[in-house]
């Protein structure tokens, strides 16, 4: 009702053109709500003689008689209207209407004339025009993951008039289709799928669709969360490369990703079950006692409702662990860690001096100095890259040995320097987790291409700290 008010103030009490009688030229109502259609004849010198007024709908075409009043007779309405149009408080200078019970029927032009002495017909006309508030609604379509783009989310504004407007909003690249159908009583329902590539990687994102309409405040926002269906993506995880003969608890873990989620987990080895050796408890493999039996390839394969992904993991057993050479690797890492301390000493002192230097100089106009001490982890990495070049020439082991082939006693400290000089060097490592192509292109699903897995580095840099410990 407030929002009824304020249009109808919003509309300019105009008088029309060359005439005296003053209408507004648009008014709108709600269904089932009252409008009012205002008119009154201007005569400031009071010298009009005002013989009948007339209410008519639609004066261009239909010419329906809606109300007269005669300042003699009084009032009379020559259409049923099921006693829902009235004057207001009729008089021969008002003749304002009231229209009760708004249907969709009731749009149109009203004119309002009165009928004068000495001036003759004077009218003028308003457009009433009836309003409805949309039901907006908006829903996910859940789609299979595929290359070509589809509906993911369908926005629905239903009912309204006048046709509400559909944007969209989020972080979803795709097209919006809009649909806009009249509807038998004059309203609209406007329709807008939100056309987009399913992919794995728009699996759960909210994008939102915004409906905004005439008899809404503000556009109503509706969130809307994709859903995406893909089959499993898999990798396995926790293959440290250190199983030798004789470990207890070495264990694989098969993670997967999934929509439906992950029904299943079967673990193989070399493509048939699994040595009675390994535990399997769901998605977890663990092997209490390291033999050589469990040397080979073990594959987990996951499933839900639509299909089958799976992953493979080289597994080599060994003689003895990589870090048996310890002692030999423990003694490096202290003479570079000693390295490493006597430097920050050295560039400590040093950047203090020059500090001290600085401040007795520049001692009226003090200025901080422009050197800047590089990070002491800088300088962690200068050092390890010296000390690791002569070891090298000595033991005459190439660089780009990957630490996860290595299977040299001083695999270990290679590895420490590789991680700490060129930390880049991690991307070009080739991990154990690897999934063999043809096992992916098996499924033909582009998500698997989309989809990347963190936990490959993850795994990588929690290595890579423990591992440190020995420097
Ligand atoms: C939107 O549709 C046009 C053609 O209809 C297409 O060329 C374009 O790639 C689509 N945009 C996105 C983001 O999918
Ligand atoms: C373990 O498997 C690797 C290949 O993955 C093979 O080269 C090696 O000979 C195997 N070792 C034993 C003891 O079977």
């Amino acid at each position: 009702m407030v929002t009824l008010l304020l249009i109808v103030f919003l509309n300019l009490w105009a008088v029309s053109d060359a005439q005296n009688v003053k209408v507004e030229r648009n008014v709108f109502g709600y269904v089932g709500h009252q409008a009012v259609l205002r008119c009154q004849i201007v005569d400031l010198d009071n010298s009009l003689q005002v013989t009948q007024i007339t209410w008519m709908k639609d004066p261009a075409s239909a010419k329906i008689n809606l109300a007269v009043y005669n300042p003699d007779l009084g009032t009379n309405y020559p259409t049923d209207t099921g006693g829902r149009i009235h004057f207001r408080q009729p008089s021969d200078r008002d003749a304002t209407l009231v229209i009760e019970r708004l249907e969709m029927a009731d749009e149109g032009m009203y004119s309002c004339e009165f009928a004068t002495y000495p001036d003759g017909n004077q009218e003028a006309a308003t457009n009433l025009t009836i309003l409805a508030k949309p039901t907006n609604d908006g829903t996910a379509i859940v789609v299979k993951a595929g290359p070509a783009e589809v509906p993911v989310a369908v926005c629905n504004s239903a009912n309204g008039k006048p046709a509400a407007s559909i944007s969209w909003s989020g972080n979803v690249e795709g097209n919006a289709s809009y649909v806009t159908t009249k509807n038998s009583d004059g309203t609209f329902t406007v329709k807008s799928e939100y056309k987009a590539v399913p992919s794995g990687e728009i699996d759960g994102v909210q994008i939102t669709c915004s409906v905004n309409q005439q008899t809404l405040k503000q556009p109503a926002a509706i969130p809307i969360t994709l859903s995406v269906q893909y089959v499993p993506i898999v990798i396995i995880e926790g293959y440290d490369d250190n199983w030798y003969l004789g470990r207890d608890h070495a264990s694989l873990t098969c993670s997967a990703k999934a929509n439906p989620s992950a029904k299943s987990y079967t673990w193989l080895m070399n493509g048939e079950a699994v040595p009675s050796s390994a535990h399997v408890v769901g998605h977890q493999l663990t092997v209490n006692k390291v033999t050589y039996a469990v040397n080979g390839t073990f594959t987990c394969q996951v499933t839900n409702s639509l299909g089958e992904g799976r992953a493979k993991m080289d597994v080599l057993v060994r003689e003895s662990p990589v870090d048996s050479g310890s002692t030999t690797g423990a003694i490096v890492g202290g003479i570079i860690a000693a390295i490493v301390i006597l430097t920050v000493l050295v560039t400590a002192v040093l950047i203090f001096k020059r500090q001290r230097k600085n401040m007795t100089e520049d001692d009226e106009d003090f200025e901080p100095p422009n050197y800047k001490p590089p990070p002491p982890k800088k300088n962690v990495e200068e050092i390890g890259k010296v000390e690791k070049t002569e070891d090298e020439k000595m033991e005459s082991i190439p660089l780009n040995t990957t630490y996860f082939e290595t299977s040299t006693d001083d695999g270990d400290r290679i590895m420490v320097t590789q991680y700490q000089d060129e930390p880049d060097l991690n991307t070009d490592l080739k991990s154990p987790n690897d999934i063999i192509p043809g096992e992916y292109l098996e499924q033909e699903n582009p998500i698997y291409n989309d989809l990347s897995y963190p936990e490959p580095e993850h795994r990588k840099s929690q290595e890579f700290v423990s591992k440190g410990m020995y420097v």
